[in-house]
């Protein structure tokens, strides 16, 4: 059974520049990944005269939850009336989002709070976050006739466009940093059939050189600076609402890398208030790690100066080891907007952040667990209040590196520039060389 909404809502969305100064618009339709007058960033954005109900909404969504077809399995296409698609739109989807929300008490108990909520997007087809974003920008892609589509990327992003390009029947090219993606990420694009280019350089120069060459029309390109990646990734925010029975939480805290995530998220729950669907939005912090962390600087440091750059970044997560974020301007929006922070972790932070997150069972990526690590810091600096309600977002499976878990375990990780990370909660095998007798003396003293 297929839920239709409404009505037809594709011709009340435009693109709309993000740059108070410009604010130019255009038609949906049209390829652009910034605004072509002076290059701001573009937003999606539904024409003022568009308000359905909120209680038409809600029951809408949740009704879906009980067909079978695709678009209302998907936990993105399940919230198309705020998306800029029509309603005949066929999603390509992998049956993204419907991540789970789990209580997780040890993690809390590390922060010194109460209660913390982890939202799992390392749950999605691919184990990452980036399935949310990529049906969108891969339906946009088919809709326009793209060819070629194509992506920079630290991994997860390569892996998630790889398959949905797959899904599609579309050439997709991928560039990474030769040696500086894990391997696991690596093998999904190779597997999902995309052609990786691997270059000298790390992520940034990658984003550099492909959205050169995405100049020409050549390539359909689908990094978190197309804004159907941000219009999919939203959906998370409604999700999550959606869970919390349209409660919000006081804190909800990210990663940042291109920061594009905490942009959508700003953008979900600031529609949701616009409609009346919550009363008020979450604290959206932001969570770095210290050795590519420029966000963060510009953030606490001075703001009236132009945003720096940082030209080396370093950092074992390497999903986030990123110098020159794209979507700066729109997090700043969000964390602003909401009251947020935006602050680092150390690598021995993030590692021990990571093996407690494992501990609550649900286990996830290192640049994920940024989140749990800065959820401590801000308790610890008064910002967060142990009895208030903290979701943290963590954005990759535990499998995407599995180099980093075993030689965190092994006490074996080393960090550029920072030396040996202690693995201070680590979980080492036990290596029994003699027979029952002493595997029965471990197995006797584990049970004790
Ligand atoms: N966490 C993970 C696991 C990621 O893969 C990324 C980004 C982030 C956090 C940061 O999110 O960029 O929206 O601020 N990965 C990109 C990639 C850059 O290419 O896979 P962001």
């Amino acid at each position: 059974m297929t839920i239709q909404p409404t009505n037809d809502i594709a011709e009340l969305f435009e693109q709309r520049c993000i740059e108070p100064s410009c604010s130019a618009t255009y038609s949906i339709g049209e390829r652009i990944y910034v605004c072509p007058r002076c290059g701001g960033l573009l937003d999606i954005e539904a024409n003022d005269s568009y308000a359905p109900a909120a209680d038409t909404l809600k029951s809408l969504w949740l009704n879906r939850k009980t067909s079978l077809a695709v678009s209302d399995i998907s936990g993105v296409w399940r919230f198309r009336e705020l998306l800029p698609f029509s309603a005949k739109i066929i999603p390509v989807s992998l049956r993204e989002g419907n991540t789970p929300l789990y209580e997780a008490p040890r993690s809390a108990a590390y922060c010194a709070i109460n209660s913390l909520k982890l939202k799992h997007q390392g749950a999605n087809p691919t184990g990452s976050f980036k399935d949310t974003g990529m049906t969108v920008a891969v339906t946009q892609a088919v809709k326009l006739g793209a060819r070629l589509v194509a992506c920079a990327s630290t991994g997860n992003t390569a892996a998630s466009l790889a398959a949905y390009a797959a899904r599609a029947n579309l050439a997709c090219a991928i560039m990474v940093p030769t040696g500086q993606i894990s391997h696991a990420k690596l093998a999904q694009a190779l597997d999902y059939g995309a052609k990786v280019l691997e270059i000298e350089g790390n992520f940034d120069s990658c984003m550099r050189e492909i959205r050169i060459l995405s100049d020409d029309g050549s390539l359909y390109l689908v990094n978190s600076i197309n804004p159907f990646r941000i219009e999919g990734q939203k959906t998370v925010a409604f999700e999550l609402a959606e869970q919390l029975n349209w409660q919000v939480p006081d804190h909800l805290v990210v990663p940042g890398g291109n920061l594009g995530n905490s942009s959508a998220l700003g953008k979900g729950f600031r529609e949701l208030l616009a409609l009346r669907l919550i009363d008020h939005m979450p604290r959206i912090s932001v969570v770095q790690a210290i050795g590519a962390a420029p966000f963060a600087s510009y953030f606490n440091e001075d703001r009236s100066a132009t945003f720096q750059d940082e030209v080396n970044p370093k950092t074992l997560a390497s999903a986030i080891k990123i110098g020159a974020p794209v979507s700066w301007k729109k997090a700043l929006r969000a964390v602003d907007e909401t009251g947020g922070k935006v602050l680092t972790v150390t690598e021995q932070e993030i590692a021990n952040a990571k093996a407690i997150i494992g501990r609550d069972g649900v286990g996830c990526e290192p640049a994920s667990a940024t989140t749990v690590a800065g959820i401590r810091k801000l308790h610890a600096d008064g910002f967060i209040k142990s009895d208030e309600t903290v979701v943290a977002l963590l954005t990759g499976n535990v499998l995407k590196d599995t180099d980093y878990v075993n030689k965190y375990h092994s006490d074996n990780l080393v960090a550029e520039g920072v030396g040996a990370i202690s693995g201070s909660y680590r979980n080492p095998p036990i290596k029994v060389a003699g027979g029952r007798d002493e595997l029965r003396d471990v197995l006797t003293q584990l049970s004790n």
